[in-house]
Formats: structure tokens, sequence, C-alpha cells
């Protein structure tokens, strides 16, 4: 189904040709106006200067071709040349009707689907989870749903960090305190024990101690970095401990990330990248990419047109230890080798951008990637308090996830308790669910880049831009529809009924909304933009109560404009469901 604007842009470029004009001039926008008109086109203005014409007298000819047309209510030429338009509620019901019986709401899928990897989540094993990552999982899976839902074949990667010196530290700090196991007994021949020597609750708590032991012990520091390269050099009985802190680790993530509705198709990390690494490293020598500068091995990326110098990109270490872009260009080597990407897209923290920038070039420098892979680096900003700083706990520290996600279940669970209209199980229940849309809009509303405040009190507020209001339209939404199907003898009414153009202005302008969504859609996944997802919802929610309150809907007496009213709202609630699944939350039944 074309969208809207293109349907409008095609009667404009008709009107421009017969008017004598290029049609590329022709192209219809949302009003910036809307007080004026619903559409206008500023063509006008720039085929002005090709013909050498006043911009007025070019709309005006458009306009004398467009009035009569049905698809229009009102078509105006104005001052200095801009096209004003209303479009016609009988055009508007016709294509509410197609978008409800539509599967995909109206939005025609890509063409072509391309394979595009999402790498996000990225948590680093044996370290908790905390809210560090939580924008990379949660802005990472909505951009990985919106590109399913365009049409593409998305996978998402959650890229552990599973490879690193925590994992040296781990092993030191567990070989200091249980220097008995047979880990550590280089005699040692027989079989290593299956279970972990350690539960999730004590890894957690090995891994901090040996951190800050080992910035005040420099022993300390130098045996785990031992530790970490023999376990990189394949040291049989640390690669078994590194086992075990995978398993363990694994599975409080996966738990993690489960309650978050935050799903992952690979659950591949850095060490999945190692075998890649050397006959990498040898192909960047070989075509002359990589030289040796203060013994370490370097590929400049610098371009001419760079606005500041570029660092050349370290692929090795003068240890000959690999570091984090190794890692990334050999990840990328193993993904061209089972997927044939035509997309990349990685989340991170915003200041990893240089460290993007390299890879990417030295990516395409060498070919590893086809030269017109399309590879974005969707950097986010911090979540701060209310301070204004790095988002903390009460006493400073480093807030976990699930504290916070419990914090915010709580809060919601009282609110909905202070309204006392559901028992305390369903609450809590629905708690979980508004819970859980109230921290993932709270962030995903705010362009990524940005910092942003987190504000509990305003993210789980049942009224303004916020995920709990969206959910409070939805269940509005769905007590109406329960409430005219328990009168039984309308319900085959609803079925094959229409719906009819707008009795009223809050009506045509739900309608209007809603035929924004199909473009919406596109522009959000051609920006990777989520907020603008959320933006639409929002002013699509507004609407919705507008035209609730102004409608009566239940005691509507002629029973066709009755059930046209159902079936708006109930396009209106899909349209609000298939957007708040791309945000990776979903409506209760009631709150
Ligand atoms: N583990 C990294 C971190 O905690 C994020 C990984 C991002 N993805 C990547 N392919 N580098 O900062």
């Amino acid at each position: 189904m074309k969208k809207i604007l293109e349907l409008i842009t095609d009667e404009l470029k008709t009107a421009f040709a017969a008017g004598g004009y290029d049609a590329a001039y022709a192209k219809a926008v949302l009003s910036n106006r809307p007080d004026l008109c619903e559409y206008q086109c500023n063509g006008a203005m720039a085929a002005a200067k090709a013909y050498h014409k006043k911009p007025i007298e070019i709309a005006q000819a458009a306009v004398a071709e467009l009035e009569g047309k049905p698809m229009f209510e009102e078509v105006k030429a104005v001052m200095p040349g801009f096209i004003n338009i209303k479009i016609a509620k009988e055009f508007l019901a016709e294509y509410m009707n197609q978008m409800q019986e539509d599967a995909c709401l109206g939005y025609e899928k890509a063409e072509t689907p391309k394979t595009i990897i999402v790498d996000y989540g990225g948590a680093n094993v044996a370290k908790p989870l905390h809210i560090g990552h939580l924008r990379s999982a949660i802005i990472g899976e909505t951009v990985k749903r919106l590109a399913r839902f365009v049409g593409h074949k998305a996978i998402g990667d959650v890229h552990l960090g599973d490879w690193g010196l925590q994992m040296g530290l781990i092993i030191t700090e567990l070989q200091e305190r249980q220097p008995e196991l047979p880990y550590f007994d280089p005699n040692f021949e027989g079989e290593y024990p299956k279970e972990a020597p350690f539960t999730i609750g004590e890894l957690e708590e090995i891994y901090p101690a040996a951190s800050a032991k080992s910035k005040v012990d420099e022993t300390f520091r130098e045996r785990a970095q031992e530790a970490t390269l023999k376990l990189q050099s394949g040291y049989a009985p640390y690669r078994a401990i590194w086992k075990h802190i995978m398993h363990v680790s694994l599975a409080d993530l996966k738990k993690n990330y489960s309650n978050l509705h935050v799903e992952f198709d690979l659950w591949k990390g850095e060490s999945d990248a190692q075998p890649y690494i050397p006959d990498m490293i040898q192909d960047l020598v070989d075509k002359g990419l990589a030289y040796e500068s203060e013994g370490a091995l370097v590929v400049d990326i610098a371009e001419p047109s760079d606005t500041k110098e570029l660092p050349p990109c370290i692929v090795r270490k003068s240890d000959g230890a690999a570091l984090y872009a190794t890692s990334d260009l050999a990840t990328i080597v193993e993904r061209e080798k089972d997927f044939a990407p035509d997309m990349y897209i990685y989340l991170a923290d915003k200041r990893q951008d240089l460290h993007f920038t390299q890879v990417f070039r030295v990516a395409k420098k060498a070919g590893i990637v086809k030269p017109d892979a399309d590879m974005r680096f969707l950097g986010f900003g911090t979540m701060n308090g209310k301070d204004g700083k790095p988002f903390k706990t009460r006493e400073g520290g480093v807030m976990r996830l699930e504290t916070l996600t419990r914090d915010i279940t709580d809060a919601v669970y009282n609110r909905i308790m202070e309204n006392r209209t559901i028992d305390e199980d369903e609450a809590r229940q629905t708690a979980e669910i508004v819970g859980l849309s109230a921290l993932k809009y709270g962030d995903l509303s705010n362009q990524a880049a940005k910092d942003y405040i987190f504000d509990m009190e305003r993210f789980i507020s049942f009224e303004g831009n916020t995920g709990p209001y969206i959910l409070y339209t939805i269940v509005r939404i769905k007590s109406i529809l329960a409430k005219y199907h328990s009168q039984k003898e309308q319900q085959t009414a609803v079925e094959d009924a229409k719906i009819l153009p707008a009795a009223g202005d809050s009506e045509k302008a739900l309608m209007l909304s809603l035929a924004n969504f199909s473009e919406m859609i596109d522009n959000s996944f051609a920006e990777l933009a989520p907020h603008k997802i959320c933006q639409y919802i929002y002013e699509l929610s507004n609407v919705t109560n507008k035209f609730y309150h102004e409608t009566k809907i239940i005691g509507e007496e002629d029973k066709a404009r009755q059930a046209s009213y159902i079936q708006l709202i109930s396009l209106t609630k899909n349209v609000l469901l298939q957007c708040i699944d791309i945000l990776g939350f979903e409506a209760p039944e009631r709150m």
C-alpha cells in the first residue's frame, strides 16, 4: 500500500507537469502549520528559481489542476508560494479501511531484504550486568525489531566481552583463595570437575575484589596478566576455569536479558573471534596496510576529508597481545564467512566512536567487507541521575540492573494499588509489564546520542510522554472494545463494518495520525531513531484520547456510525500495539 504522502505527491506531480513544470519539484510533506493545513508542498519555491517566475504563480498553476480532485477537501496557493492541502474525509476513511485490512497496517515491506547484523548487549562476562549495558540492550533490541518489521533479516548478536583481563583476574584470585583446586596443580592428570568452583554470587564478589587488588598490588596484576595470556594461548587448566566462568555467568545473563524481553539470536563473544586473528593480521601485513610502529602493529586510517586527526588503528600490541579493535575486526571476518551481511549496526557508548571509525575503515581498506557495506555505529549517551552525574545507587555504587527493575516495578505496584481496582496478584503482574514500559520508554524516547536523566517519578507517571501513558491509552481502547462486544447483538454488525468519513475534527485528526504510520516507520529506520516511534505514539495517544473525550462511542445510537468508531479505535489499538512491540514491551489487559 502506498504511503499517503506518496499518493498526494503523485497528484502533485501530475499537476506540476500539466502546468508545464518539472514533476521533480512536486513533493508533499507533513504540514508544519497544522492550524492551516494537513499537508503542504514547498516545491514552487525551488521551481521558481529554475523557471525565473514568481513561486506563487507556479503554486497557483498547480492548484488550478488539483482543484476538484476527489482526494482533496481543499488546496490553496498561499504566499510566497506554498501549496496548502487538506485531504478529503472520504479518501482518508478509505485509506483507513485499507490499513485495517492489511496485516502490516499498510506498511510495504522492503523489496530487497538485507541481512543485518545488530551487535548489541555487549555485556562483559563475570562482571554483573549493570545499567551501563542497559541502553545497549534496550535500544539494540528496538533497532533489531524495527529492521525486521521493515522486512530485513536482522540477526542480533550479544557479542560478549568474554576474553579480557577480567578472566585472568578471576583465575588469579581463585588461586589465592583455593590453591588446592586441581586447576592449580601442574601435575594433575585426571579430569577436571564438572561443577564450577563458585556460584554466580561468589563470582560477582570475586571479580570486583580481584580488580581492586590489581590496582594496588603490582605483582598480583602481573600474575593476572600472565594468567590472561596463558588462557589466551590455550593452557588447558585455565580453559577449564574459563568454561566454568562462562557457564555460570551466561545462565545469569540470559535470565537478566530475558527479564528485559531482550532476545539474541547469537550468543557469541570476543573469544569466538580469536581463531581468525592470525590470518587476518597476516593479510593486513601482506596487503601492505599494517606496519610496525614503536613495536606495535598499526594500520593508518586517516582520510583527507577528516576534520580532525585520527590516530592509526593498533591491531597488535608490542607484547603480541590482541586488542579490542583486533577482536572486532576478526569478528567481522567471522560474520562475513557465516552471514555475508549487507549491513552492520553496532551499539555502544558514544565514547567508543573513534574505535568504531577505526574498525570500519580498516575493514573496508582491507576488503574484509564489501566496499559498499553499510556499517553504522549507534553511539548512545549516559543515563544520569537527577544530579546530572552518571546514575548511582544511594550508597554511591554502580546500580545493578536487577535492583533498578525491582525498584521500578515496586513503584508502579504501589501506584496501581492506590487505585485498588485489581487484586494483588494481578497488580504484581501488571506492575511488571508497566514497569518495563516505563524503563524502556523513558530511555527510548530520548535521542540515543543524548545523555538523559533517569527520573523514576516521571517515567512511571500515567500522564505525559511516558510508557505507562501509552499503555493506559491502549487499555482504555481495550475496555471500550470489551464493553461493545459484551453487548452481544452488535457483534455481527461490526464484522464487516467500514470506517466512515470522519464526523468531526478530532476523529479526522486521529485518522491523519494513523495515516502517518508507514512514513514514520521508514524515517525511524533510515535514521535508526527509536525516539521517532515514541514521538509518534505519544501524538497518536493524545489524539486518541481527545477523540475519546469528545465522542460518545458506547452511547452512539447510529449503529453504523458506532461500528465505524469501533473499527477506528481497533485500528488505533493495532497500530499502538505494533509500535510498542517494536519498542520491546507489551500492554496489560487492565491497569
Ligand atoms: N563489551 C563492550 C563494553 O562493555 C561493548 C561491546 C560492543 N560491541 C562491539 N562489537 N565492540 O564496552
